[in-house]
């Protein structure tokens, strides 16, 4: 065996050259999904107060930030939309061809057609109770009731022009009958991005105030359906059932906890995944970032190189705005 001295593994660490030579993974503007909330009107920003750095925007100026980040190598937007009126017990809105999603949708394929835009498939910004499905009389999601308002909400983003639905919503069966809906509709090349492993997690927390269903959710949880944070082995049963029902890519959500979900399912699985850093990640970072406790750039970076070695394939991030300015600095 060799050992010291003939084994000093600094020499790989020595100068920037070496480091760079044998260094195993790469943060590129590829890897990058910018997660988006839209607002109703015209020429509107407004920061998220509990997201500093993050803004809610109106499809005008959305898209004059999309058409910059897409020079700058963005591939792929995902959004979500700011409803404030027109929320009922069963989210009639989610599918209207109309609706805000619907609209945006057509609005960035028409200006920016090579920009994938990815869209939520779950009803909580529609939803009075802010669930992701419809209840009953118990306040209990119902599943496959809400199945069939998500097709109807897959096919109107479909019909819209988007590239791939994600739905978000944890359903069981839903990724097999929103393929069939693809289908039936004429949408074959439309992909499917299943948040597979979407845990019941705290870190959502400052994404309900962005798109202001906080509220509307109250002490309500989603435990009855997300997963429980305590469970590993399930995550990649989970997988499997979505790779099974014809998802293109899953997803594993939030992101930073759950890199070792990531990591054996990218061993065992040959199907892309993707990764959300969520609103609470970003949160965390940021208010550490703002106090000065951390270097902005560099815990970025860092953060999102390391899903990169657990294996992920794309990461979904509220830093894919900066990072994508950080790698076309030089
Ligand atoms: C809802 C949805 C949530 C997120 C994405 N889609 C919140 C939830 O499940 O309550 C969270 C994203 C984030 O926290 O950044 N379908």
């Amino acid at each position: 065996m060799k050992r010291f001295p003939l084994i000093r593994k600094r020499r790989l660490r020595y100068t920037q050259s070496i480091r760079s030579l044998v260094s195993e993974n790469v943060l590129t503007a590829n890897d990058l999904i910018w997660p988006v909330f839209v607002l109703e009107g015209e020429n509107r920003s407004e920061e998220i107060p509990s997201m500093p750095g993050v803004f809610r925007m109106s499809q005008d100026v959305l898209l004059i930030k999309l058409t910059q980040l897409f020079e700058l190598g963005l591939k792929a937007v995902t959004l979500f939309p700011v409803v404030t009126d027109n929320k009922t017990e069963f989210a009639e809105e989610s599918y209207n061809p109309d609706g805000l999603v619907q609209c945006t949708i057509r609005a960035i394929k028409a200006e920016l057609p090579e920009l994938l835009v990815i869209s939520d498939v779950a009803l909580d910004p529609y939803t009075i109770h802010g669930q992701d499905g419809l209840i009953d009389d118990e306040g209990y999601v119902l599943n496959d009731e809400t199945i069939e308002v998500l097709c109807k909400q897959a096919i109107s983003h479909a019909e819209a022009g988007v590239d791939i639905v994600a739905p978000s919503d944890m359903m069981d069966g839903r990724i097999i009958q929103i393929r069939m809906a693809l289908e039936e509709y004429d949408f074959p090349l439309v992909s499917i991005l299943a948040y597979s492993a979407k845990y019941a997690s705290c870190f959502y927390g400052p994404f309900r105030d962005a798109v202001g269903s906080s509220g509307n959710l109250g002490k309500s949880s989603k435990e009855g359906y997300q997963m429980d944070p305590a469970n590993g082995k399930e995550a990649i049963d989970e997988i499997a059932l979505d790779i099974d029902e014809g998802a293109d890519m899953v997803m594993v959500k939030p992101g930073m906890p759950y890199l070792d979900i990531i990591s054996q399912a990218s061993k065992q699985f040959n199907t892309p995944i993707f990764a959300y850093q969520v609103s609470g990640e970003y949160a965390m970072l940021q208010s550490a970032i703002d106090n000065g406790f951390l270097d902005e750039k560099k815990a970025i970076l860092e953060s999102l190189l390391c899903f990169k070695r657990a294996g992920c394939d794309a990461i979904l991030t509220y830093y894919a705005d900066r990072v994508l300015n950080y790698l076309n600095e030089k």
